[in-house]
Formats: structure tokens, C-alpha cells, sequence
């Protein structure tokens, strides 16, 4: 989804941004190693000591108070580094969790049509791995950016100090080595990037398949399939071996020219150690320094490359954060009261059609149902059945005209309330993996064994219960495939009944259940006319209540009454 594209730098700094709530941690970490570095920097300049002081001139108490030193003050670093990992990783695991948590708040609030647009596979991946390496980025990458950034500068100074025309030659030695660094991490963004494309796309290719599983089998595509996951396998092995190759030529660069600069200047300290212008312990200092500063240098390819990767999962991660979502609460929203006794809805001048839809659309729709009644709307496919059912609990605003419930218009309600009042059960099922008994709780966890019963009773699904094993504790499988279409379908009214709704919306609900027990579903249903309102829409031929009123939604998106006109009573 395009959108005000947010770039990768302010990806970046928006990431750093949400580190404000534990500053203090991640200040702690930074500080830590700081601290870490001036350690590190001063072991040299003991061994130096030890050296001119206590090896050259034999003095075995110089020898061993500077050995001891040496040992404290590893000892204290050791311990600053155990303290330093520990709060860094804390605030990147903390980050981690409330990003994920935050983003998954926000794609929930997103609309039912930013849903349609999306591949699950990208909302997969965005809580998933995009959360993962900006974690990484802010507990590893970004805190060794700064200390290894120090941490050679701290050791270049030290040179420079120690002796300034070795200081001079390691300077000359280090653009050498930034121009071999720039490049492979260059190239190597492009083949990473590649490289978790593909894999992405194996990824959903194998979920692909589990998920639809029947239409591969059913249309026997078993063969095509293993043949394009192959081909796509192979692609993945290709770009993991241009990836290695990138390595085989540029990692050897990276270790070996540091050491071509540690052998130079031991070669030119060494000379210059001969001409007694510096000590043993100098030169040790020297190239202990130099050793200080290649690893350093040396992992900024690594340590840029996973700050790209962050910085291109942050652009994904705020694209969707900063989109927002259009079916919210006004802020002066009002409570919508439960009704008792059914609420009357009112349809006035309704006119709707998906963004982008190319169908006639629904037409100045007007209707009225009364509290308690109960209204088959039919309609042949695609004239736009769920397209209202869809407006009745808001999952889209009307283009123009008003729905009012009980008088008030449903935008000027709280949708939390709203969609208390309204049970609306969706064309398709979904129902998780799970028992039966989960699955009707998701809507009212507390409910009592007598109000399961009743619900299950009006929607004829206690005779689906009663023909599973386990009864009320069968695991319905992945998206509820061990049970039957209509079975499903019932559980779902059930589910929606259980919540005691004022408005009951069937959107196509039980076109999978056979006409016998479709009509038994609706007797039962007629118990609640009086109390419950129903608007069940419907296409023509399947069963609906035998006494209520009948009206149609032609394909043009036009309402009429056909009660009147013979559409009888089924
Ligand atoms: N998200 C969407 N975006 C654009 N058009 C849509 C969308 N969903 C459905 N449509 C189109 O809107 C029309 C009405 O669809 P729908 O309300 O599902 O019909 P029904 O439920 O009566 O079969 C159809 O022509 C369908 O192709
Ligand atoms: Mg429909």
C-alpha cells in the first residue's frame, strides 16, 4: 500500500524515537559501554608499563603490582560488559514487545477494506520478523555502531599519542580499508534483500498450499505445485550462494588488509624502536591499539547492513501505523442503550458501493423494520446483500444517506456498543482452532451452561452437538474443517446468539445448511420475534421464516417489497 512514503532515515530515527519511555535503560547501556571502551583503552598502556617498567629493566614487584592491575581491571570490564548486555538487550526486547503489541492494536482498528487489499503473508511478517530485526537494530546494531565508532577512535587517538608518525600511517591505512567496507556492504544489501524476498515468497507459497490444501488436491495440482516450490527453492539456494561468493571475495579483504596495517607498522615502529626513539612496551601499546581497532572497523559492514534491513522494516512497520482507520468513534460518539425487545433499523435513502466497485451499487435504499420484527431481504448474487450487512455494523460508512437503529444514526454511536446490539453473523464462517465450546465463548467469555444452551437450541446446533464425540469439547480443526459446512454455520449463529443481540444480521448464513434443517433453524428463530429483531439476508431458494416479511434487492440495488407480489411463504 502506498502511502506518504515515510523514508528509511525517518524510519530510523522514528524507531530511535520509541526508545523514550526507557531512556534512562538505554542511556544506562551507552553509558556502560563507554565505560567498557576506557577500560579496554587503558589495558594497553598496563602491559606498556609492565614492559619498560618491569620486564626491561627485571623488576619482579613492578612485574607483578602492574599484573594485578592488568587483572582488576579486566575483571571490572568483564563485569561492566555482563551488566551492559543485559540492559541493552532488556530495552530491545522491551521495544520488541510493546512495537508488536502497539501494531497489532493498530492493524485490528484497521478497516475491514485495508484488510481485503492486504496478503496475510505481509501482516504475518510485519509482527513477525520486520519487529524482530528492528529489535536487533536497537539492542545490537545501533549500540555498536556508537561504541565500535568509539571504540576506534578511542584506539586511533591513543596511537596518535603514543607516537605520531605510526598515528600518521595508521590514518593512511584506514580509508583503504573504509573503501573495501562501503563496497561489499553496498552489494551485499542488494543480495540480502533479494535473498529475503525469495524467501518470503517460499514462505507463502507453502502456506499457500497448507491453507488451500482441498482446491490442490481436488484439482490435482499436486505436481505443478511440488515443481513451482522447487523452482522457487532453487532460486532461494541461487541468491544464498551469490551471497556466499559476495563473502569468499570480500571477507578476506576485510581481515586481511588490518593485518597488512598491523605488519606495517610493527615494521615502522620496529624501526623506529631500533633508532631508541620508542620503547618495547611503546610498540607493544602500538600494535595491541591496531588490533583494538580492526574488529571495529571491520564489523561497520555488518553492523550498516542489518541498520538497511531495520531501517526497511521500520518504513513497512510505520507505513502501516501511521494509516488510519476510517471506521472509528466520533469523538462526541454516544452510547447506544441494549435494547430490550428488539431495536426498530431504519434504512433512509441508503446509497453504497465499495471503493473501486464496478457493481450498480445499492440505490437510495429505504426501509423500515420494526423492533422485533423479523425481514428476509433476498437478492441474487452480487446485488450487494453483504455490502449491507457490512453498513449495518459499520464495517464501511455509507456514501450518502443515513442507518439509523432504534432512531439513532449508527455514526453517531460507539462502535463497541453498536456491535453489542448487533449480532451479525458473516457469510463466511470463521471459527478457530479449538473446541466447539472456545469457539462459542469468543464472544461472551463468561456465558452460564443454560445461556449455551439456549443459543445452541434456537440454532438448531445442539443436534450438532450431540452428533460430535466429544460433544461441546470436539476440536474443530483448522478453520473448523473437521466439522461440515452447515454445522459450521450453525455454530456461528449459535455464537452470535449467545451475545443476546437486539439486532440479529444473517448475512447468507445458512446457505449450507440443508432446507429441512434450514427451516428448523427458523422456526426456532420465530420464538424471538417480539424481542429480537432479524434481518436475514438471503439469496432466493433457500429457507427463510415462514411467517415474516419478505422484501428484494435486485441486481440494480434497488429495494422492493415483495410480500405483496407473491414472494409467498416458504
Ligand atoms: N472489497 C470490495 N471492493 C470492491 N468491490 C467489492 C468488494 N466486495 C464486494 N465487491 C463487489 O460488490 C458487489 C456486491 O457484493 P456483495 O455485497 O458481496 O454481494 P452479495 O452479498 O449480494 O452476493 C459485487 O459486485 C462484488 O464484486
Ligand atoms: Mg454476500
Amino acid at each position: 500500500m502506498p502511502t506518504d512514503a515515510v523514508n528509511e532515515r525517518d524510519g530510523l530515527l522514528r524507531v530511535v524515537a520509541l526508545l523514550r519511555p526507557q531512556w534512562r535503560a538505554a542511556a544506562a547501556a551507552v553509558g556502560l559501554g563507554v565505560l567498557v571502551i576506557l577500560l579496554t583503552n587503558a589495558l594497553p598502556l598496563v602491559i606498556r608499563h609492565i614492559i619498560d617498567h618491569g620486564l626491561v629493566p627485571r623488576d619482579s614487584d613492578a612485574t607483578t603490582d602492574g599484573l594485578w592491575l592488568l587483572l582488576g581491571l579486566a575483571a571490572l570490564r568483564w563485569l561492566c560488559d555482563i551488566v551492559r548486555r543485559e540492559a541493552s538487550g532488556g530495552v530491545g526486547l522491551r521495544l520488541e514487545a510493546d512495537l508488536r503489541a502497539r501494531l497489532f492494536r493498530h492493524l485490528l482498528s484497521l478497516d475491514v477494506g485495508w484488510h481485503s487489499r492486504v496478503e496475510s503473508g505481509r501482516v504475518l511478517s510485519l509482527v513477525g520478523s520486520d519487529v524482530r530485526i528492528i529489535r536487533a537494530f536497537v539492542s545490537y546494531s545501533a549500540l555498536f555502531i556508537i561504541l565500535n565508532s568509539l571504540t576506534a577512535a578511542a584506539a586511533l587517538t591513543q596511537i596518535w599519542l603514543l607516537s605520531w608518525p605510526v598515528g600518521l600511517a595508521a590514518t593512511c591505512v584506514l580509508p583503504l580499508f573504509g573503501l573495501v567496507t562501503v563496497g561489499y556492504g553496498r552489494r551485499t544489501f542488494a543480495v540480502s534483500a533479494t535473498l529475503q524476498e525469495r524467501v518470503a515468497a517460499l514462505a507463502t507459497h507453502a502456506e499457500e498450499n497448507a491453507a488451500g490444501i482441498r482446491v490442490v488436491k481436488g484439482l490435482g495440482r499436486e505436481n505443478e505445485e511440488i515443481r513451482a516450490f522447487t523452482r522457487r527453492s532453487i532460486e532461494v539456494r541461487e541468491q544464498n550462494v551469490a551471497a556466499s561468493a559476495l563473502q569468499a571475495r570480500y571477507l578476506p579483504w576485510t581481515i586481511g588488509l588490518p593485518e597488512i596495517g598491523l605488519v606495517l607498522i610493527v615494521w615502522f615502529g620496529g624501526y623506529l624502536t631500533i633508532r631508541g626513539s620508542l620503547t618495547v612496551g611503546t610498540l607493544v601499546a602500538l600494535s595491541t591499539y591496531m588490533a583494538l581497532l580492526v574488529w571495529p572497523v571491520a564489523s561497520m559492514v555488518g553492523l550498516f547492513g542489518s541498520a538497511r534491513r531495520a531501517a526497511a522494516s521500520a518504513v513497512r512497520v510505520f507505513e502501516v501505523l501511521d494509516r488510519r482507520a476510517t471506521m472509528t468513534d466520533r469523538p462526541d460518539a454516544v452510547h447506544l442503550p441494549r435494547p430490550s425487545g428488539g431495536a426498530s433499523v431504519t434504512l433512509d435513502d441508503l446509497c453504497f458501493r465499495h471503493p473501486g466497485g464496478t457493481w450498480p451499487g445499492l440505490r437510495r435504499i429505504r426501509l423500515h423494520v420494526m423492533a422485533g420484527e423479523h425481514v428476509t431481504i433476498e437478492g441474487p448474487g452480487g446485488c450487494g446483500k453483504s455490502a449491507l450487512a457490512g453498513l449495518l455494523v459499520r464495517l464501511w460508512p455509507p456514501d450518502s444517506g443515513r442507518l439509523l437503529v432504534n432512531g439513532v444514526d449508527v455514526s453517531d454511536v460507539t462502535l463497541a456498543s453498536l456491535r453489542g446490539t448487533v449480532g451479525y453473523v458473516p457469510q463466511e464462517v470463521t471459527l478457530l482452532h479449538g473446541t466447539v465450546r472456545d469457539n462459542l465463548l469468543i464472544g461472551r467469555s463468561m456465558a452460564t451452561d443454560a445461556q449455551l444452551d439456549r443459543a445452541l437450541r434456537l440454532a438448531a446446533a445442539d443436534e450438532v452437538i450431540h452428533s460430535l464425540p466429544e460433544g461441546l469439547d470436539t476440536v474443530v480443526g483448522d478453520q473448523g474443517h473437521l466439522l461440515s459446512g452447515g454445522q459450521r454455520q450453525r455454530l456461528a449463529l449459535a455464537r452470535a446468539l449467545l451475545m443476546e443481540p437486539g439486532i440479529l444480521v444473517l448475512d447468507d448464513a445458512l446457505t449450507q445448511v440443508d432446507m429441512e434443517t434450514g427451516r428448523r433453524v427458523h422456526d426456532r428463530l420465530g420464538e424471538l420475534v417480539g424481542t429480537v429483531t432479524v434481518l436475514h439476508l438471503t439469496r432466493p431458494g433457500t429457507a427463510r421464516h415462514r411467517a415474516g416479511r419478505v422484501v428484494t434487492l435486485t441486481d440494480a440495488g434497488v429495494l422492493r417489497d415483495a410480500t405483496e407480489a407473491g414472494g409467498g411463504h416458504r
